[in-house]
């Protein structure tokens, strides 16, 4: 068969351009209608997951009023008149700026040597101002599994971000040793306890080793409330994901952390232990405190994302009934090695 060749005329070309063009309307219609859809889908799911998006909701410590939140350590004013030195001043509370945007990643061993002499920290990471007597004495607390590179970014940033502060401070890493799921309340329950026996700090940290303040006016110190400190943190997009949140860095008294009866001890595995903090301080008629997201803002370093554990909504439910029966008042562990190491106070336990 022969096949005919058609011979494509300008009249047909002039046709197929008019068709093209009467069909042009519709086919534009169809394209914005198409984009308007992805770009209400796109919105609708930016809001949902935006952690920001109750912000407004959320009240604040203006940067003017956090001198007034501060709570002094009863030690500093009768310690002031016996050594002759005046209390440390107050003017890191008005430094705004950053104290960095991101800490240094690649920390040697010749880094943290030499911070011990630079810095004249004290066997076991501990500080304290020279030239006066500093308003807080504070235990920083952190747990500890399996993160060398994030300790040693760290303590690195944490020792002289601390020090302009002018905190009397030491930094102890509780160690779980391999078993069990982690523990992250039970260890920062442990170091509340430890902590006690080296000094009779006022104050207390629990800090996650990921996370690095970002500035210098976010000061380690407590205030009258129990205080969330990472409220502002990259990982949310600077945003608080809900008004309950009192997990990463937070500080409370030893009264209020004794009042309250410490974390609970049974919560192994990721997740739900900062929530049933955060309710038994309400439980106690506290309530927590946040300083201004401007302030409260952290980097978390970055690690591979934990698998939430499965119980943890279960044994948040049961919790209620545990605040005093679970917490330091039935703390039970083994030290397995506690050592002064020259930035921390390390304290490895069987939990
Ligand atoms: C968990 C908390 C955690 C928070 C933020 C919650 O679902 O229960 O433990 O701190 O998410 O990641
Ligand atoms: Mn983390």
């Amino acid at each position: 068969m022969v096949l005919k060749e058609r011979n494509f005329t300008e009249q047909d070309c002039h046709l197929y351009i008019i068709s093209l063009v009467s069909k042009m309307p519709n086919l534009f219609c169809q394209m914005v209608k198409k984009m308007i859809l992805i770009l209400l889908t796109v919105i609708i799911i930016t809001y949902c997951i935006h952690p920001g998006r109750f912000a407004h909701y959320y009240t604040f410590i203006k940067e003017e009023d956090m001198v007034h939140e501060l709570e002094e350590s009863p030690l500093a004013q009768k310690l002031s008149e016996t050594s002759g030195l005046p209390l440390c001043p107050w003017h890191i509370l008005n430094e705004s700026s950053y104290s960095l945007l991101y800490p240094k990643k690649n920390v040697t061993q010749c880094d943290l040597n030499e911070l011990s002499v630079k810095l004249d920290i004290k066997l076991g990471g501990t500080w304290k101002p020279s030239n006066c007597v500093s308003r807080f004495d504070v235990a920083i607390v952190v747990p500890y599994r399996n993160r060398q590179t994030q300790l040693e970014i760290f303590l690195l940033y944490m020792h002289s971000f601390l020090q302009k502060q002018m905190i009397n401070y030491r930094i102890l890493i509780i160690e779980q040793v391999e078993k069990k799921d982690f523990n992250r309340a039970k260890l920062l329950n442990i170091g509340y306890i430890e902590a006690l026996k080296l000094f009779p700090y006022h104050c207390f940290i629990f800090h996650d080793v990921d996370l690095i303040p970002q500035k210098q006016n976010n000061i380690y110190a407590c205030t009258h409330q129990p205080r969330h400190m990472s409220s502002s943190l990259n990982t949310f997009r600077y945003n608080l994901p809900y008004r309950g949140l009192f997990g990463g860095a937070v500080a409370i008294l030893k009264s209020q952390f004794e009042l309250v009866n410490g974390f609970s001890n049974m919560f192994f595995g990721w997740g739900g232990e900062d929530d049933d903090f955060q309710s038994r301080i309400n439980h106690k008629g506290l309530s927590i405190c946040r300083f201004s997201p401007r302030v409260s803002r952290y980097v978390m370093l970055t690690h591979s994302k934990e698998l939430p554990s499965e119980t943890r909504f279960s044994n948040l439910l049961a919790g209620k009934n545990r605040y005093d029966v679970d917490g330091i008042n039935t703390l039970v562990y083994t030290v397995r090695n506690s050592t002064f190491k020259p930035l921390y106070t390390w304290i490895l336990v069987d939990i």
